[in-house]
């Protein structure tokens, strides 16, 4: 069980056990991290998922496919680093893994 940290825009976080094989999303909303909307349960078709991976972490990741940087071009403020949690999908190499709420989902 992956360790992974939300941050909120207030600079608070909070360390949750992600389940191997569950999305970052899944994990956020089983813990009830706030401003993880996940509007369409992650269909990657509401982009309310939307976070900013900690740079570190940015190119440790699978890059986004077409669709998923199609619905980042949604999103209210998308900085390079900018994810959909429901496409990022959990296993141990995310161990650490941190990643910030922006603080409007759009
Ligand atoms: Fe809707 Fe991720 S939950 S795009």
């Amino acid at each position: 069980m992956p360790k992974i940290v939300f941050v909120q825009p207030d600079g608070s976080s909070v360390e949750v056990a992600a389940r191997t094989g569950e999305s970052l999303m899944e994990a956020a909303i089983d813990n009830d991290i706030p401003g993880i909307i996940a509007e369409c349960g992650g269909a990657c078709s509401c982009a309310t998922c939307h976070v900013y991976v900690d740079a570190g972490w940015a190119d440790r990741l699978p890059p986004p496919d077409p669709m998923e940087d199609g619905m980042l071009d949604c999103v209210l403020d998308r900085h390079p680093t900018s994810r959909l949690s429901c496409q990022i999908r959990v296993d141990d190499s995310l161990e650490g893994l941190k990643v910030t709420v922006p603080a409007e989902q759009l």
